[in-house]
């Protein structure tokens, strides 16, 4: 069994760029593909921030930073990644922009190298069929903020390999990461029992059961969450949700899954939460209030 090195990974927005400082801190070479130039030096500030208040809180050494920055390399190109023993793929939720990237490493990329998505709701088999190497190809499924929460869903598709799976989650190990074995299914274990209770609380929120804030106080105060399920989802991002709570809609037929109007007309206009300054909360003030949405 090949000894994995080197990481690609695709993608260096909120979950690319956790990954790979993760992976770099881990002891990996890490290569980071974006779009841009401009995305490259985006992804590589916000590592290099949050190494610095790990430093400032006395959890890191300055030598350990430079250690880690020094595992890392941006480029513009996907062929870059094509000596790397694992890619993990967090582009955004579109199929075909996925299956692109994967059938131009599948080209390039030596036939150990393991391919794998950190997809929130499409399932790993969708991708695996794009490749010539649908026994090679997993899910690695991280949670955000990447360099804390503990969990990797490791998803193993009809087509993977027992030698891949495995592969895959003793990478997840050498990360420092608790990984948990899950099956191809839309959502796996987390999104799956996650989303319809976001989903719930904003049906609630338009029920008139309760304010925002007292939902929040609630789940937290009552349930032990660290967040409340509007917290969570402008952390998320309202985007982001929505179209999870889409694919798996598609691929359940459920109702329990049915993006709410509500959130749809909340991405409409733009209020995507934390990233955009307004969801559920307006993060225009600190600490943030809660948004008058005039239901
Ligand atoms: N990036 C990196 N580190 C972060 C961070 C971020 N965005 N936000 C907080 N941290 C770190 C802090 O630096 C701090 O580190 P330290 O212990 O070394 O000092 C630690 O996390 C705790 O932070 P705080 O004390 O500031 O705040 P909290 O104690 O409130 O914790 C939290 C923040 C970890 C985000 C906590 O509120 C939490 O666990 N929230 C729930 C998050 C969650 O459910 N994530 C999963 C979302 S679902 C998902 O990702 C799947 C996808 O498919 C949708």
């Amino acid at each position: 069994m090949s000894e994995i090195k080197t990481v690609g990974v695709l993608g260096a927005g909120l979950m690319g760029a956790g990954i790979a400082q993760v992976a770099a801190a881990s002891g990996f070479t890490t290569r980071v593909r974006e779009v841009s130039d401009a995305l490259c030096q985006r992804g590589k500030a916000g590592i290099e921030k949050q190494l610095n208040k790990a430093i400032e809180k006395g959890k890191l050494t300055a030598e350990q930073r430079d250690a880690t920055l020094g595992r890392l390399s941006f480029t513009t190109a996907v062929k870059d990644l094509k000596d790397c023993d694992i890619v993990i793929e967090a582009v955004i939720e579109e199929l075909d922009v996925k299956n692109a990237m994967w059938k131009e490493l599948d080209a390039l990329c030596p036939a150990h190298t393991i391919f794998a998505s950190n997809t929130s709701s499409l399932t790993i088999a969708a991708m695996a069929a794009a490749t010539t190497r649908p026994d090679r190809m997993v899910g690695l499924h991280f949670f955000n903020p990447v360099p804390v929460m503990k969990l990797v869903e490791v998803v193993k598709t009809v087509t993977t390999s027992e030698e891949s799976f495995k592969r895959a989650f003793d990478f997840a190990k050498k990360l420092n990461k608790e990984p948990i074995a899950a099956k191809d299914n839309s959502g796996f274990v987390v999104n799956l029992l996650l989303v319809p209770y976001l989903i719930d609380a904003i049906n609630a929120l338009e029920h008139g059961v309760a304010t925002v804030d007292d939902i929040d106080k609630g789940m937290m105060l009552g349930t032990g969450y660290p967040m409340g399920p509007f917290t969570l989802l402008d952390f998320v991002g309202l985007d982001t949700t929505y179209k999870i709570a889409e694919i798996m809609f598609d691929e359940y037929r459920e109702k329990r899954y049915a993006p709410p109007p509500l959130l749809k007309r909340m991405v409409m206009a733009g209020m995507f939460g934390r990233k955009s300054g307004k969801g559920f909360y307006d993060y225009s003030q600190d600490p943030p209030k809660v948004n008058e949405l005039g239901l």
